[in-house]
């Protein structure tokens, strides 16, 4: 077993200094633990649940020299998640089971937490065929073409009454038609998209929501009582905007960064509820692909190593969210919205648990960086919260409390 000590954790929306103490279950949480046992000394740092990322990219099988589950799933343990939804832009594209166990079978090998990965709606994400439904409802949670979009919309509607019947989430990487990254290529899709997920019933999950007018329509679709609608942002559309990029392919990514007033749209939607949850977006790419200029580097920015400091910084810390919501937004909804296992900080919970440095800045640099990837914007950024210990299921799978990278 396991005491930590000197931890704060959120109680009622504010921290309050606990010791706790663990196997593989939470076993006992209390102001002061008496015992002979293995001690972590957090000092003060805040103590909560690992978070649930439903939004990542790990690359394998096939493109294995950008990320793979092992080293994506490190990351993630660095940046404190202990639960991924790892995304089916893969080759092969897990559209039907003998495809999917390829991935399945690398997820049992290598993940050090765990790894929920999406099917596709479409075969190969072609946007012609329906993936088969039937043989993969079993082992995934949730299916998208992620990176693309489906504009196919009979078919779209086909699978979302399969989706509906299995329980299945569908998540949408809105994008009418492909290769519009305009604004209206994303609100298009959302509205074209929000109608037929009223008319069929299904949990529809729009990913990385960017623009006011998508925005606009969610919040309608909840007012009407449609609450099988949700949707996500990430990070870097809550943090940063169009201005930043100046050609620099680690401001690159799909959405890309929108302008100010669609920024301060993100933050407003997160703060009023329509959204319900932030998720990383995580994209690694090499090294040598995102060296190249501007125009001709591949979309995407790591995310799963900064997310949780940015969020506690830029929300937290500066008063504009509380310590629920915090907790809401990053493992409770993702968890409700895609029905992963429940992780609270009780008595009798896994012991899948992180430990936050609250109270010191650190500079994020690349040398730290555990992805395979070093495409990240927030590259020589400061930030509060990052986490310093992930327990799994009761072991210590990620431990920089000595300060090694202080
Ligand atoms: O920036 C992005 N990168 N957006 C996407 O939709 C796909 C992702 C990727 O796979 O690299
Ligand atoms: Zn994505």
């Amino acid at each position: 077993m396991i005491l930590i000590k000197n931890a704060k954790i959120i109680e009622k929306d504010t921290l309050i200094k606990k010791e706790i103490l663990l196997d593989e279950k939470i076993v006992k949480i209390a102001d002061k633990i008496d015992g002979d046992y293995e001690t972590i000394d957090v000092n003060g740092m805040l103590v909560m649940p690992g978070g649930n990322d439903v939004h990542v990219h790990f690359r394998e099988p096939g493109f294995e020299n950008k990320e793979t589950i092992k080293t994506g799933t490190m990351a993630a343990a660095k940046g404190g998640f202990t639960a991924v939804m790892p995304m089916p832009n893969l080759n092969p594209y897990p559209d039907c089971y003998e495809n999917l166990k390829v991935e399945l079978d690398i997820i049992e090998r290598d993940a050090i937490v765990d790894c929920y990965p999406y099917g596709t709606v479409t075969v190969g994400e072609k946007d012609k065929l329906p993936s088969k439904v039937e043989e993969i409802h079993r082992y995934v949670k949730a299916i998208t073409d992620d990176g693309v979009g489906v504009n196919n919309l009979e078919l779209l509607e086909a699978q979302m009454l399969l989706a509906k019947k299995y329980n299945l989430v569908i998540a949408s990487h809105a994008e009418t038609p492909r290769g519009n990254y305009g604004p209206d290529g994303e609100y298009t899709a959302v509205r074209n998209e929000i109608e037929l997920a009223k008319k069929t019933g299904c949990k529809y999950h729009f990913c990385h929501m960017s623009t006011a007018e998508s925005f606009e329509a969610i919040r309608k679709a909840h007012k009407e009582g449609f609450t099988n609608i949700t949707c996500e942002v990430s990070p870097h559309h809550l943090v940063l905007n169009e201005e930043m990029i100046n050609n620099n392919p680690n401001f690159k990514m799909n959405p890309p960064l929108r302008s100010e007033k669609n920024r301060q749209a993100t933050v407003e939607a997160l703060l009023d509820g329509t959204v319900c949850m932030v998720a990383s977006d995580h994209a690694p790419h090499t090294e040598e692909e995102k060296s190249r200029e501007y125009n001709s580097c591949p979309n995407g920015i790591l995310g799963l190593e900064t997310m949780i400091p940015v969020i506690y910084t830029e929300f937290v810390k500066k008063g504009i969210i509380g310590y629920d919501r915090f907790l809401d937004i990053l493992v409770n909804n993702p968890a409700k919205v895609f029905g992963l296992p429940e992780r609270y900080l009780k008595e009798g919970y896994v012991s899948d648990l992180i430990a936050l440095d609250i109270d010191n800045p650190h500079t994020y640099t690349k040398d730290e960086i555990v992805s395979k990837g070093k495409n990240s914007p927030f590259i020589g950024k400061t930030y509060y919260g990052f986490n310093k210990l992930t327990i799994k299921n009761g072991k210590i799978i990620y431990n920089n409390l000595g300060g090694k990278h202080e």
